[in-house]
């Protein structure tokens, strides 16, 4: 392995695809060698943007012994196979957000990445975000005292296609699977319990889709700290992403961050601001530069990478439990094992 750079290929060259590859692409100690994707038109479309080749398929780039890392950015049901034939290949795994669907599937992947001494860093991107990191290294320094309750708050502006939200796994192993890692993060702590109200007022399609549109989940550690998370599939107002910790000293929050930070006073409104990041792409960009950053360097310096298999594993678990505990009513005591 060249000591100051890593070869990539990119699985997958839809929405996380391009902006991984392209965050790649300028990065001093990257280069991106392939994109992978099965529709031809988008691997060749990025693979030109980044300077890349195309290859016909994952084992054809995986045998490239110049290749040190992949990033796989394909659609969720690809990510366990890809991530065997990868470790497999000897290549350090980044794959997105959430490894496979089936805690079942995800386990049996584990065990396979056992055999292996290959990192394998997994796209919980928010834990890269300054804002969420200011937070973290805030509870860190005993600024709010023991944490007693935390609440996350993340809505996104509109529903993603139905097309989408059919193969999603539903919203908690889709969308809250996020805040379930952002939560174990700041907690601290592993959830043992898991309590969640779900509904669908956003688009009875989804409901006939069989998934909720809006949920609310608390979890509760074994020293009884409390996280609240709420999500909806719609916001008018745009990217609605906030934090709060609270504590025996105090508090502390994040606000929703803006395009400019310009007040405007008119005789409709005193300092209004301007409406707020319309979505992940442009509200976590340099959370995504941070997370690519922080793969290289695990990578090159042979350290662990700072969030692993395991973590989303963990997250998975607490998605399945808070799906158990809207479908039964009842609270869902998370298996540690
Ligand atoms: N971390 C985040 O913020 C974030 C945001 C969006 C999506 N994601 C995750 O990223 C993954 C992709 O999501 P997306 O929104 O980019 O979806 P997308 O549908 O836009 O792109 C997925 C691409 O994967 C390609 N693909 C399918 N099978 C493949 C294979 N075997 N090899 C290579 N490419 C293959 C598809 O043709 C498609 O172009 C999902 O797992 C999703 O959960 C994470």
């Amino acid at each position: 392995m060249a000591k100051d750079r890593l070869n990539f290929c990119v699985f997958g060259a839809g929405r996380i695809g391009k902006l991984h590859a392209r965050n790649l692409a300028v990065h001093p100690r990257a280069r991106v060698s392939y994109v992978v994707d099965p529709v031809a038109r988008l691997a060749s479309d990025l693979a030109r943007e980044v300077g890349a080749a195309t290859a016909p398929d994952a084992a054809a780039a995986l045998a490239d012994r110049e290749i040190n890392a992949v990033v796989i950015a394909s659609s969720t049901n690809t990510h366990v196979d890809l991530i065997a034939a990868s470790v497999r290949a000897g290549k350090a795994v980044l794959c997105e957000k959430p490894i496979d669907l089936d805690i079942r599937r995800v386990d049996r992947c584990l065990a396979e990445l056992k055999k292996h001494r290959v990192p394998v860093a997994i796209g919980f991107n928010r834990r890269f975000d300054p804002t969420n990191r200011a937070i973290q290294a805030a509870i860190g320094r005993g600024e709010v005292g023991e944490v007693e309750q935390i609440v996350i708050t993340s809505r996104d502006p509109a529903p993603p296609p139905l097309s989408y939200i059919k193969v999603s796994g539903g919203l908690f192993r889709d969308m809250m699977i996020h805040d379930f890692d952002l939560a174990r993060w700041l907690l601290g702590a592993e959830p043992v319990e898991v309590v969640a109200k779900a509904s669908c007022r956003v688009d009875p399609k989804i409901a006939r889709a069989g998934d909720v549109d809006g949920a609310m989940v608390i979890l509760k550690t074994r020293n009884s700290t409390l996280c609240h998370i709420n999500n909806s599939r719609r916001a008018t107002y745009g990217y609605d992403q906030r934090v709060e910790v609270f504590g025996s000293k105090g508090m502390v929050r994040s606000d929703n961050l803006r395009p400019t930070a310009i007040l405007t006073s008119n005789e409709r409104a005193t300092d209004s601001r301007d409406v707020l990041l319309p979505f992940f792409v442009e509200r976590y960009a340099q959370s995504y530069r941070h997370e690519i950053d922080d793969f290289i360097d695990a990578v090159l310096s042979r350290r662990k990478p700072s969030v692993g298999a395991e973590d989303g594993r963990r997250a998975l678990l607490l998605a399945d439990a808070a799906l158990q505990s809207h479908r039964t009513g009842k609270t869902v005591t998370v298996r540690a094992g």
